[in-house]
This record gives structure tokens, C-alpha cells and sequence, in this order.
């Protein structure tokens, strides 16, 4: 009779999903990819070197400089960080000479400082750039993520098939569940099977099984990929929206500001779509070269309460008059039950300046006594407007005006 039951389980069973109650808000942080790539020759070039001293120092940065406090939590090591060979028992193994203490030692540094340790790997036989992978190796690489403390893990997916990619990750999911840590799940599942392998992705399943997942080509540190991200999300609003949800999140991938490749404009754009998108906000950067406007930025708290808002909307995006762009953001608080407040984002990505007008009472508000509003750039209360009420600005070139109403 048991043995019964278990063929059926095992023949129609539920197949273990993804329920950890992790990121239920998107996850913000920083990684080391987009600025540092594949940095390991510390030697000819020790100021942007992949190794011990720079993750322990983006800590201390997080700690003293305010990241923390204004929600910027996990630190995550990208590709690179092993050595080419697994150890005698068949484990991963950091690089001796750029990890000297290993990893368990950068967690228990991060942990000591309120922050959080995130980690890669890859489905494949190796990474992306070629280190070892974790193909055939779930069970022991979760193993050693959950025994290093370990408590976000990005698992990539080059050099696969679309077969094994929809296998995988969701195999790799059970491991994670089963070591018994938190740990959220970052896949990049979706974007090889649109990107490489020219499918469809089954966001029903991703979402499901990942905390999070990337939809689109990497970030490179340039305003057009800043410019061909935002157009790639507002024109596949209707496909991934409706997945976007505490816990399941779209990642655009990561933030580059403190790279030197945006205006402060430009800057503006980039963090406003992110944080309409209700996206993770990671950054990548050599912390130390953030300009101060970029750092006000980044802890500017009314944006980052626009981006963490507990309903976990992704922005809507409306196009208006002149090729601007509405992004429209319903959030918490709301008074009593009803009345949520919402944000608007005007996003000019042309290089010329556009004039706009805005009937917010248009776009789903419903309180009667009407919205105070404030700009979120400029910190200060702007007017009052009833429903029937429209906005008119100027937006200039490049650049983002975002205005959060609060019901009156
Ligand atoms: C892929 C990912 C990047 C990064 C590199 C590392 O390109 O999309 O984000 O992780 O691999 O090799």
C-alpha cells in the first residue's frame, strides 16, 4: 500500500513549488557583474579586482554610508569566484588567493554588519565565463551555499538547452528548499529561453519556482542600454506584469549608477523606471566613485518607499503627448481601505525637451476629496488637485519628473 502511494505521488504528485516567503519586497543591494565583470587579475590591476577586500569593502560602505538604513541589503559575488577545479569531494572550491578565507568568513563580515551574502552559479557544466558549474552537482553546491550562509544565489543559464533549462531550474529550486536556509532564488530561466533559444517562456512556472528572474539582455554600463531596457519593459508590460508580485519579481538586471556613463538626468531615468517597475535594486559600481547627486539618489527614501511599496505593482506604462511617457504606480499607504496613493513617472527618453499635460483623476484614482501632491526629485509638496484636475509640465530632454499623490 505504501509503496502505492508513493508510485502515485511520485507518478501525478504536486511537484514542490517554490513557497520560501522570501523578497516580498523587490530585493536591493549591490553585485558585482556589471561594473567589475570578470576582474581577476588583481595583480596588474589591484583598484577593480573581483576578491575579499572589495566585497568586505562594499560592506563597510553599506554600513556607514546609509545604504543600509535606506533598505540596500544583500552584497552578491557574480561570476568568477572559484577556483577551475572542484576539491576532492566534489565541491566548489572560492579562488585560494582571491577568497583566501573562503566564503563562510564573508558572510559571517556581511551578517555582522545587517546585511546579506548572495552568490552565482550556473546550470551548465561551467559559468558563463567558464568556471565550474553546477550541472550535476545541485544537491552538493546548495550544500555548500546553505553551510557558507549563503542568502541569495543567482543561478545562470548558458550553454544549455531549453529542455534541460525548464528541468533544471526547477530541480535546483528542490535542492535550495531542501538544505533548510532562506535563500532567495534569482534565475535567469526566462531570458535564455526568449533570448537564445526563441520560445516563450512559461512565466506561470518561472514564477513559481524563482523569487526572481532576469527578462532581458545584460546591462552594460552605456545610457542606450539604459534607453533599450526601459522600451523592452514598456513593451512587455502586458506578457510579465501580471507575474510581478511580492516573492516574484522581473529583474531588469542591475543598476548602474557610480559607473561615470550617466548624466544626472540620465540617472534620474534610470533609477525613476526601475523604481517603477517595482524592480530589484541592485547596484554595480566601485562604490567609492558614486558621485555625491548619484548617492542622494539612491537614498532618496520617498523613491525607494515608491520601489519597496509592500502591493508590489509594477508600474503601468501610458503613452502621452510628444512621446512621453506615463508610468503609473499604485501603492500603499492608503487611507482606510480604498484610497490607495499612486505615483506618476513622465519619462522623456528623447533629446529634446516635451511639454505635457496630465489628468492623473484619469488613470483608476478614486478618492473624491482629491490627492495632495509631491514631486519626488525636488522633495517638496507641489499643489492640491481634485479628479478633474490636470498637471502641466515641461519634461526636459532625457530626463523624469515623478510625482507621488496622496489622497487627501
Ligand atoms: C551572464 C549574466 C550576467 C553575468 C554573467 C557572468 O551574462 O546574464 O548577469 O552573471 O553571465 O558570466
Amino acid at each position: 500500500m505504501l509503496t502505492l502511494v508513493f508510485m502515485f505521488v511520485f507518478m501525478f504528485g504536486e511537484v514542490a513549488v517554490l513557497d520560501n516567503g522570501l523578497a516580498l519586497r523587490p530585493p536591493m543591494g549591490w553585485m558585482s557583474w556589471g561594473y567589475y565583470m570578470c576582474s581577476v587579475d588583481c595583480d596588474s590591476n589591484p583598484n577593480k579586482c573581483l576578491n575579499e577586500k572589495l566585497i568586505l569593502s562594499v560592506a563597510d560602505t553599506f554600513y556607514n554610508d546609509g545604504y543600509l538604513d535606506a533598505g540596500y541589503e544583500y552584497i552578491i559575488i557574480d561570476d568568477c569566484w572559484a577556483e577551475k577545479e572542484r576539491d576532492k569531494l566534489g565541491r566548489l572550491v572560492p579562488d585560494h588567493k582571491r577568497f583566501p578565507h573562503g566564503m563562510k568568513y564573508i558572510a559571517d563580515y556581511i551578517h555582522s554588519r545587517g546585511l546579506k551574502f548572495g552568490m552565482y552559479t550556473n546550470v551548465a557544466e561551467v559559468t558563463c565565463m567558464r568556471y565550474p558549474g553546477s550541472k550535476d552537482h545541485f544537491y552538493i553546491d546548495s550544500k555548500s551555499f546553505a553551510e557558507w550562509g549563503v542568502d541569495y544565489i543567482k543561478v545562470d543559464g548558458c550553454f544549455v538547452g531549453e529542455e534541460f533549462l525548464n528541468t533544471a531550474y526547477i530541480k535546483f529550486g528542490q535542492h535550495l528548499n531542501a538544505t533548510g536556509r532562506p535563500i532567495v532564488y534569482s534565475c535567469s530561466w526566462p531570458y535564455y529561453i526568449e533570448f537564445i533559444h526563441k520560445k516563450t517562456p512559461n512565466y506561470d512556472v518561472v514564477s513559481h519556482n524563482c523569487n526572481m528572474w532576469r527578462n532581458f539582455h545584460d546591462v552594460v554600463t552605456s545610457w542606450p542600454a539604459i534607453r533599450t531596457i526601459i522600451t523592452h519593459y514598456k513593451e512587455s508590460y502586458d506578457q510579465v506584469s501580471p507575474y510581478h508580485a511580492p516573492g516574484q519579481w522581473n529583474d531588469p538586471d542591475m543598476l548602474i549608477l557610480g559607473t561615470g556613463s550617466l548624466t544626472d538626468n540620465q540617472s534620474r531615468v534610470h533609477i525613476a523606471v526601475y523604481v517603477m517597475l517595482a524592480a530589484p535594486l541592485l547596484l554595480s559600481c566601485d562604490m567609492k566613485k558614486i558621485t555625491d547627486y548619484e548617492k542622494q539618489l539612491l537614498l532618496n527614501l520617498d523613491l525607494i518607499a515608491i520601489a519597496q511599496d509592500s502591493l508590489g505593482v509594477m508600474g503601468k506604462p501610458y503613452e502621452l503627448q510628444n512621446s512621453v511617457t506615463l508610468w503609473v504606480k499604485p501603492h500603499l499607504p492608503r487611507k482606510g481601505d480604498k484610497y490607495h496613493s499612486v505615483s506618476f513617472a513622465l519619462v522623456n527618453l528623447q533629446s529634446e525637451s516635451s511639454s505635457v499635460s496630465l489628468t492623473p483623476g484619469s488613470y483608476s484614482l478614486n478618492s473624491t476629496d482629491g490627492y495632495t501632491v509631491m514631486d519626488i526629485f525636488q522633495r517638496k509638496f507641489i499643489r492640491n488637485v481634485t479628479l478633474r484636475d490636470s498637471i502641466s509640465v515641461e519634461v526636459p530632454a532625457e530626463d523624469v519628473i515623478i510625482y507621488t499623490l496622496f489622497p487627501l
